[in-house]
Order: C-alpha cells, then sequence, then structure tokens
C-alpha cells in the first residue's frame, strides 16, 4: 500500500496529528532497479505536501512498513554509498520516525532486516566460530614491475593458447589495508558475517557488520541467488581514524596505532553499539559460497557490477586493465592518489578478470593463482635522531635504541625505532644529531634505514657502547665473536631482574596469573623482591602496601603465587630464562633427563644428546648451572616449595594407536586435567601440539570445546570425544 494512503486507512484514529512532508520525487532514482522504482513511485505520485499522521499513534500497516524499509535503503544507499543525499536530513529523519511508529505498534512486524536494527542490538557474550563453507585465501606478493611479468608468464603459461592470443585483461583494484570479511545473504537477507581468521574458520561479527551502513540488511531488486556469500574488505576511513583517536585523546585513553588497528578493534567488540559509533566502512572484492540458482558472468568485473547493482558496496577506483603495460599505469595512477584517497591502501590488487581462466589456474597452498597484490614499497621519512638510548633485555643483552623526534610514518606516529647493535650502527654511519630515514612497513617495529649525509651538523661523536651498564653500572662484556654487548650483572642487573621475572611469571613458565609487568616493577622498585624466590615470601599485608593495590587483588595474587608451586619441570627449566632455552628445548631437556639434578650436572656431550639442543645451547646451559647466584637462586625456589610430579617410567608400547601421532587436546576433560592427559598420550608415543593443522592425527575434544573441534571437523581431522580416547587407551598395553 502506498504510504500516502496512512492518512485515509488512520485518520479516523488520529488524536494527535504531526507533520509528515510526503516522500520527495528525488526519492525515484536507483533507475537500475525497476521494482523498487515502481513502489516508490506509487509512494511520490502525490505531489508534495503534509499528511496527517501521528507517530505516536499510527499503527500503520506491513505493506507501509515494507516500503519504508526500502525507501529509507535507498536512501542510506545515496548518503552512505554514493556520497550523493537525496533529502534532507530532516526528511530522512521523518521516514525514521514513520518507520519506528509502525514498529512500536506492531513489535511482531520488527524483522532482523528493518534499519532500525543495525543499531541498539544486545551485547553479544562471547564470539562463536564459524567455519567458512569456501576457504578464503591469501594473496601473493609482487614487489616490482619485474614480478608483474614473472606473474603474467605464468599465467600465460597455464592457459590454453587461444586464450594467450590477445591481451589478458586484468581487474585492478586497490588492496585495502583492512580485514577481510565474509557476507552471507540468504535469500537476498543478511543473515551471518564471519572474519577471515585462519581462512577455515573465523569468528562471527555479524553484529557489527550490521552497524555498517553501506551494507544493505536486505539486497536490492531481484535475480539474486539464494545463497550469496560477498567478500570485501572492512576499513575505517582517514577521517572517522582521525576524528576517533582525537576523541580517545580528550578522553584519555590510548589512540589506536593506524586506521586497520582501529577497525581490527572494533570488530572485536562484542557491544555493537561501540561499532555503530565509530562508522566502519567496507568495499567488495570477491564471493564465497553462491547456491546454484545463479550463474557468475563471464568477467570479474560484471560479477562486482551486478554486486553493485544488488546494493553492495564497490570500491569506485577499481578499474580492468590490459596486460603487464596496463598494470603498470595502472599502478602509477594510484600510486600517485595515494595520499588523497579517504582511506589507507598498502598496494593494488590484480585479478585475471575471465572467471573461466581462475578454475584453469588455480590454486597455490594460500593464494590463488589468477591474482596477485603489487604492494607500495614501505613507507619512508625523515627526521631527527634526538639520542640514542640503551635497552637492557631479560639476558642482558644491550640493544640500542633510536629516540627520535616525533614523526607521522604510514599514519603511524613514531619515536623510538630500533637499531639492532653496534655493528649495524657502524655500518649506516648512525650518529645523535643526524638526520635519518626511518621506514616502517606493516606492522613492523619501525627502523633507521639510513643517514641523510648532506644534512650532517658539523660535530657529530661516534656513537660507542657504554663500559658500564646504564642500569646496574657491571661491566658490559662484548660476546666473543657476536655483535652482541651484555650487561655481567645478572640477576643483580635492575633491568634484567625485571625482564626476568616478567619471563619467569609468563603463561609458559610458571604461569602466574595477576602479577603484570606494572607490578613486577613496583615489586622489584621498592625492594620487595630482588630474586624468583622471593615473590613465595610475598604476603596479602605486604602487597597491600603497595599503590593501587587492593585487599582483594593482593588476595588474588598471592593465591595465584602459591598455586603455581606445583608444575612441572619442563615449565621449571623454561622459566629459569637460560639464554636460548625455550619451550620446546625444556620440555626435550625434561623428557631425556627427567630429574633437575641430572640436568644440573649434565656435560656438553651428554646436553648434545637431546633433540633441539646444539653447542651453543649446551654451552648456555652449563654456564647457567656453574654461576653461583644461579645455583642459589635454583635453590631458593626449591626451598620455597617448588614442586613437579615424579617422571613415570616411559614405555612406549608399539601398538599403541597414538604412537607417532600429533595429537591436539581441547575443552575441558572429566577425567583429570588436560597436563595429566598430555602425560599420558606422551607416554604412548603421542606428539602433543596447540593448534590443529592437515598435520593432526586426532583432536580430542572434551566439554565446550570450540574453534579447534570446528577446524578439526572441517579439515577431516578424527575428532574423538573424552570416552573414546579412554576406550581406545584402555585397548593398548602400554
Ligand atoms: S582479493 C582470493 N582484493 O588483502 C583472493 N584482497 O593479502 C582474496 N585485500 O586477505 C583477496 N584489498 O583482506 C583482494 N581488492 C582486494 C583487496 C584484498 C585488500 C586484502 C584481503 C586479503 C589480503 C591478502
Amino acid at each position: 500500500m502506498p504510504l500516502h494512503e496512512i492518512e485515509e486507512l488512520d485518520a479516523h484514529r488520529l488524536s494527535v496529528c504531526a507533520k509528515i512532508p510526503f516522500i520527495p520525487h528525488k526519492v525515484t532514482l536507483m533507475p537500475s532497479l525497476e521494482t523498487t522504482q515502481q513502489t516508490i513511485k506509487n509512494v511520490s505520485q502525490k505531489p508534495q505536501g503534509e499528511c496527517a499522521l501521528s507517530i505516536e499513534e499510527t499503527s500503520g500497516s506491513l505493506e507501509q512498513l515494507n516500503q519504508l524499509k526500502q525507501v529509507i535503503a535507498k536512501h542510506d544507499y545515496a548518503y552512505y554509498v554514493l556520497d550523493n543525499p537525496t533529502i534532507s536530513d530532516a526528511q530522512y529523519d521523518q521516514l525514521y520516525q514513520a518507520l519506528l511508529a509502525i514498529e512500536k505498534a506492531h513489535p511482531e512486524w520488527v524483522t532482523d532486516d528493518s534499519p532500525s536494527q543495525r543499531v541498539g542490538g544486545q551485547p553479544v557474550e562471547q564470539f562463536h566460530s564459524q567455519v567458512h563453507a569456501v576457504p578464503m585465501f591469501s594473496l601473493s606478493n609482487a614487489f616490482s614491475q619485474e614480478d608483474l611479468v614473472d606473474f603474467e608468464r605464468r599465467v600465460l603459461e597455464k592457459l590454453p593458447a587461444e586464450a594467450t592470443q590477445t591481451l589478458i585483461e586484468y581487474a585492478a583494484e586497490p588492496k585495502m589495508d583492512g580485514l577481510a570479511i565474509s557476507i552471507r545473504y540468504e535469500q537476498g537477507k543478511l543473515v551471518q558475517a564471519v572474519t577471515r581468521g585462519d581462512g577455515q574458520v573465523g569468528e562471527d561479527v555479524t553484529h557489527n557488520i550490521r552497524t555498517i551502513r553501506t551494507i544493505p540488511l536486505q539486497l536490492f531488486s531481484t535475480g539474486w541467488p539464494d545463497v550469496l556469500e560477498v567478500r570485501g574488505e572492512v576499513f575505517m576511513s582517514k577521517s572517522t581514524f582521525e576524528s576517533l583517536n582525537k576523541q580517545a585523546v580528550a578522553n584519555h585513553e590510548k589512540p589506536f596505532a593506524n586506521p586497520r588497528n582501529a577497525a581490527a578493534g572494533t570488530l572485536r567488540q562484542l557491544d555493537p553499539n561501540i561499532a555503530a559509533q565509530r562508522h566502519l566502512s567496507l568495499y567488495l572484492y570477491g564471493w564465497g559460497e553462491i547456491s546454484s540458482d545463479w550463474s557468475l558472468p563471464a568477467c570479474y568485473h560484471k560479477a562486482m557490477e551486478q554486486f553493485k547493482a544488488w546494493g553492495l558496496p564497490i570500491n569506485p577506483d577499481a578499474s580492468v586493465v590490459k596486460g603487464v603495460q596496463g598494470m603498470a599505469e595502472y599502478y602509477d595512477a594510484l600510486h600517485d592518489k595515494r595520499a588523497s584517497l579517504p582511506y589507507e591502501i598498502d598496494g593494488i590488487v590484480y585479478k585475471v578478470n575471465q572467471i573461466a581462466y581462475h578454475s584453469v589456474l588455480g590454486f597455490t597452498a594460500k593464494s590463488p593463482r589468477w591474482a596477485i597484490a603489487r604492494k607500495f614499497p614501505a613507507e619512508e621519512v625523515w627526521t631527527q635522531l634526538l639520542a640514542i638510548d640503551i635497552q637492557v633485555g631479560r639476558t642482558g643483552a644491550l640493544t640500542p635504541v633510536a629516540r627520535l623526534e616525533p614523526v607521522l610514518v604510514g599514519g603511524v606516529m613514531v619515536s623510538n625505532a630500533t637499531l639492532h647493535n653496534l655493528d649495524e650502527i657502524r655500518r649506516k654511519d648512525v650518529r645523535i644529531g643526524d638526520t635519518v630515514v626511518v621506514r616502517r612497513a606493516g606492522d613492523v617495529i619501525p627502523e633507521v634505514v639510513s643517514v641523510v649525509l648532506p644534512q650532517r651538523p658539523d660535530s657529530v661523536a661516534l656513537f660507542e657502547m657504554p663500559k658500564h651498564c646504564p642500569e646496574c653500572n657491571s661491566e658490559v662484556i662484548k660476546e666473543h665473536d657476536k655483535a652482541v654487548y651484555r650487561c655481567t650483572g645478572g640477576l643483580f642487573c635492575p633491568a634484567q631482574k625485571k625482564r626476568a621475572l616478567q619471563h619467569f611469571v609468563s603463561r609458559k613458565a610458571l604461569d602466574i596469573q595477576g602479577l603484570g609487568n606494572k607490578l613486577i616493577d613496583q615489586l622489584i622498585d621498592v625492594g620487595l623482591v630482588k630474586h624468583p624466590d622471593d615473590l613465595f615470601k610475598l604476603t596479602v599485608e605486604s602487597l597491600s602496601q603497595l599503590e593501587r593495590m587492593a585487599e582483594k587483588s593482593a588476595r588474588n595474587v598471592c593465591q595465584a603465587i602459591q598455586t603455581s608451586k606445583q608444575t612441572t619441570l619442563a615449565r621449571f627449566i623454561y622459566a629459569l630464562g637460560i639464554p636460548e632455552v625455550g619451550e620446546v628445548t625444556a620440555k626435550h631437556l625434561a623428557i631425556h633427563f627427567k630429574t633437575l639434578d641430572a640436568i644440573r650436572v649434565a656435560t656438553i656431550e651428554a646436553l648434545i644428546e637431546v633433540p633441539d639442543v646444539g653447542e651453543i645451547v649446551a654451552e648456555n646451559i652449563v654456564t647457567f648451572f656453574q654461576q653461583p647466584h644461579n645455583q642459589e637462586v635454583v635453590e631458593a625456589l626449591l626451598s620455597a616449595g617448588i614442586t613437579w610430579p615424579m617422571p613415570e617410567q616411559i614405555t612406549v608400547s608399539s601398538s599403541s594407536p597414538f604412537m607417532g601421532k600429533v595429537v591436539v587436546l581441547t575443552g575441558s576433560l572429566q577425567q583429570g586435567s588436560r597436563t595429566e592427559a598430555k602425560k599420558k598420550l606422551e607416554a604412548l608415543g603421542a606428539k602433543i601440539t596447540g593448534s590443529v593443522s592437515a598435520k593432526t592425527d586426532f583432536v580430542i575434544a572434551g566439554e565446550k570445546a570450540g574453534s579447534k573441534r570446528t577446524k578439526a571437523e572441517a579439515l577431516g581431522v578424527t575428532v574423538l570425544s573424552e570416552e573414546e580416547w579412554i576406550a581406545m587407551m584402555g585397548g593398548t598395553d602400554g
């Protein structure tokens, strides 16, 4: 029913009259969308005028509601996608209020595709994993025109001769710097939006994606397939990012490093109201599952045009080019335009335009052979080197860090950059006071690339590493044959103490929760903790005296410290922080030697028998246990009550079904802890890993198993319930 008839319908019931203008003629835009055009024509048949309609009290009809939904969606499209509003804000608001009024009178008519349902949804409690019906691939990269020539050669080699008679057409698009998303429409309605995740399994972020006004909740027009998954990049425009960060600074919150992080942080919110305020954007660049009731057109760019006609946002800077020459011209043009684009890009994506060729060319393990990303070179800027500070790491290694005059590099404010080591400083001849070139590529730590020598002031001294540790004044030694300078203060150096303690309590070591870096700094600075064993002497009273430490938190920290005393030999060895003894080496040492005493007295020859242990690591282990202060710390830790289960006799039966198998444990197990389950499986010859891949043989899924189970199912990996696993073990003589 046309909207103007609301007047006739409800006039007799109205007690309060609000003045609502008719939808103006301008609304009859969208020439390509015939059915919608028809409805809108009806709406605007009457000349502009007013109707007696009470926003509060009209009940309206379902048909009117549906028309309003369509009209509002069209205005959203004109405003947000075309950037060309067709009515004033006030007129839009009136349409919206009319819609709300009908929905208020008929809550049973409110559907997910209503514009009123974009915002104000309930926060979700947690993110759910979702397997992608069609995996989401990545792209291989090209860094030069030669790389593109190679790409085209590889394409031509695989295509039939007749395809290579004329120049290959490529769809060329900006490579948006955001996050990939897959959006699923069923019967034209947006039903789900999932992040890329690892390409196989992503996270359901529908609640946040629905808030993006450029994404239709209901596809326009007709002719779409029953199931249509479209894929694209969610991003935050430069201007939105800037105002968001201004606001963050004004509210004393931490600003985001760049628009990409801001977009990622926004998608990760449980509450959709936050995403609604942050105005994310999206451009499509592909598709996933499509039901067989619709066939893709012959070319990629035609598919994109069709998506556009269904109201989906397509990048206006996309184009079709021919051959490597065409690719190069597009690159130059976009490179010049980069700074003036309203969004961040990090390169260009080229895709073979003929969709039929996509299946001929196929995929490598990670990426399609019919597409490539030509990356822009990392952004480089000049700035002043103000000072070179020395950072002392956990093992005493001194790292020179450049303190810079703050400068914006690729959208991120940079004031520090790594200089790696003295050799690097000498090689680049970097001196304090120099003008330096700073580079940032992707999420990598910024680095000083080179010095702008013509800008060098007259008297700049050569930089020397300090002879004494800036933190504890101990002597600094240069390691034999290495570029590393090390503080000899060991655990007496406060910087090393802090780093060592951070490592000692970390998740893979003793896993003491609630003991963050700030608290560790405080404990060392006030002298409550000097060595790791002092942690076990902390009391609720002593902790409560610290600044900003409430009694409840103090109690929790003490509890976590006590719980951590029951650990494993491997965790304990890892926690000691012996140089180059990581989690895996620590495990191998524990399995091989079985007791701490055996490791403490092991010779280099005995140590190199252990998988993963070479001569350098073996030497580090021997040196560590020879140091009197390390011996003292280890003894003190043992006296503090740190224990681990005695090794069981490991007898592996060759008939074990787990012999040599790669197993992942997930979810909560009823019969004992995961650590125990792990031990039992290892005793049966299994290798336990943390993540599921095609190489996994079994996934043992306890209660509430989540994404690992889903991924295993997607990859066809055998999933065992706890009962099935126990039954399998019972059937062995191991
Ligand atoms: S196509 C199967 N096109 O770049 C190919 N990706 O490095 C799927 N990206 O994961 C990707 N803009 O998140 C494609 N115009 C564009 C893109 C684009 C940005 C992202 C996307 C992808 C990543 C690969």
